[in-house]
């Protein structure tokens, strides 16, 4: 990175900026401020002598009354000029009084014959003046240095430059400071995205700060620990999908090694290709299953909202299954209670109750009987067999769950659609087991005849 780009050199920046800015304020407001107050003040005070002077002088003034009126005035210098404007009396006694012959306070006051002010230089050195008319047509002036004020407006000035350059220098290095420390977290933050997005979550993401770098950096680390599960879950899945292919894969292709035997009877041979059209069959479900999955995965899976009448899908559902039913030695029952319309995907939930009797058929023993029940706006698939324990109510939704282990044929995937399909339908399925008795229950939205309704519901659909 560019160094003049870094959050160090641009805090530094910023901040000297700031102090700069802030010096400078202080500086136009208070330097000629205080100049100004100083050389009126004295200006001031000459005048306010200058008067009382004027009102205290008796006759023709004299070199002493020049020298007291120098002294009273506070002023360096009092001279005294004829209406001539040459000098008459000048309280310094020594040299000549040349210097202050041009005098333009002085002038001014004897033009105007009103008292003037003002500052005049002289040899360097700066004097504040009041020049006042006499009653005899000559010019008092006195003249005040201000050598010893304005040192200390210089003193008061060089202080500030002083001040402002350490300022500066600290708000550079205290910037530079803190910027370099916030760099160095979020530099780590930088490190662990990195790592993340190559795919390693076991370094958990750090940072002890409260602020917005330690509210990110926890982000950070709850998005870790997702992907983590996220990473977990589909490579058991993957493990899981290799396995349940494997099985009838393997099973396969032994029979087929078998009947490339010469010596077998008509009668074994045809059992084994029973045995192996069953494993095709079993292969040929779990390819659809794990193809539905990963559609209800990736959202591809399409959905129809419609108004569906649940008596007449379990009207449907015993109809096609009870052949299937018979051949596993179970009564299977239709029971049309009061129903609502409901809104659903009818192909969908022909789908969900398939999964739900092909379960009662299969994991209860032979000679019960299978219920399938519409009332309200529910589909209840309901067997008498050995019911599912408590513990594992919720596990059976899982995918590749089995209870009967590997005595049972299936994958473990039926309940897992099946939900998943109640869910994107906007409705719910559910287990309600007693002991010996199992009933899941198929719950959809009622519909009430308004086509919004069905289009919000669609859209909710659509977003998951
Ligand atoms: N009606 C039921 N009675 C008793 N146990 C059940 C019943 N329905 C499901 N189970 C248990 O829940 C497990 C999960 O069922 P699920 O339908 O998801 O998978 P599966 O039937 O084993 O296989 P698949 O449906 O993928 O062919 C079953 O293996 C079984 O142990
Ligand atoms: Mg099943």
């Amino acid at each position: 990175m560019h160094p003049f780009r870094s959050v160090g050199a641009r805090l530094s920046l910023a901040l000297a900026v700031v102090v700069a800015g802030a010096l400078a304020v202080v500086w136009v407001a208070l330097v000629p401020t205080l100049h100004h107050r100083l050389v009126n003040g004295r200006l001031a005070l000459l005048a306010q002598s200058a008067r009382q002077i004027e009102r205290s002088e008796t006759g023709q003034p004299t070199q002493d009354f020049v020298d007291d009126a120098a002294r009273t005035a506070d002023a360096n210098r009092a001279v005294l000029f004829n209406a001539n404007f040459r000098v008459k009396a000048d309280s310094r006694r020594t040299g000549s009084s040349a210097d202050v012959a041009g005098d333009p306070v002085a002038h001014r006051a004897a033009a105007s014959r009103a008292r003037a002010e003002g500052v005049v230089t002289r040899a360097g050195e700066p004097f504040a003046e009041v020049a006042v008319p006499d009653r005899y047509g000559g010019v008092m002036l006195y003249a005040a240095s201000l050598r010893a004020t304005l040192e200390n407006v210089d003193v008061v000035r060089s202080r500030l430059i002083w001040a402002g350059l350490i300022a500066l220098g600290l708000a550079v290095l205290v910037g530079w400071g803190a910027a370099t420390a916030f760099a160095r977290r979020i530099r780590r933050l930088e490190r662990a995205a990195d790592r993340i997005a190559a795919g390693d979550f076991a370094m958990p993401v750090v940072d002890l700060g409260r602020d917005e770098v330690g509210e990110l950096a926890a982000a950070f680390d709850r998005m870790r620990r997702q992907l983590a599960q996220l990473d977990d879950a589909r490579r058991a899945f993957i493990a899981n999908a290799s396995h349940e292919l494997r099985t009838p894969i393997f099973s396969v292709g032994g029979f087929l090694e078998l009947l490339q035997e010469d010596d077998l009877d008509a009668e074994t041979r045809a059992e084994f290709v029973d045995a192996m059209a069953e494993q095709m069959a079993r292969l040929s479900k779990l390819a659809t299953d794990l193809l539905d999955l990963s559609r209800l995965d990736a959202g591809g899976m399409r959905i129809e909202l419609e108004e569906v009448a649940l008596d007449d899908v379990v009207r449907d559902l015993a109809e096609e299954l009870s052949a299937l039913a018979a051949r596993r030695d179970h009564a299977l029952e239709a029971v049309v209670e009061a129903t609502e319309p409901v809104i659903g995907d009818r192909q969908r939930v022909l789908q969900v109750g398939r999964a739900l009797v092909d379960n009662a058929l299969v994991h209860t023993p032979p000679s019960t009987t299978v219920r399938l029940v519409a009332a309200g706006r529910t589909l209840r698939v309901e067997d008498d067999g050995p019911g599912i324990p408590a513990e594992h109510r919720e596990q059976v939704f899982a995918r590749f769950t089995r209870l009967d282990g590997s005595r049972a044929s299936g994958s473990g995937l039926g309940l897992a659609i099946a939900r998943e399909l109640a869910e994107r339908m906007g409705g719910t399925l559910s287990l309600e087991a007693r002991r010996g008795r199992t009933a899941f229950v198929l719950e959809l939205p009622v519909f009430t005849g308004n086509p919004a309704g069905l289009r919000d519901n669609r859209h909710e659909i659509g977003a998951r």
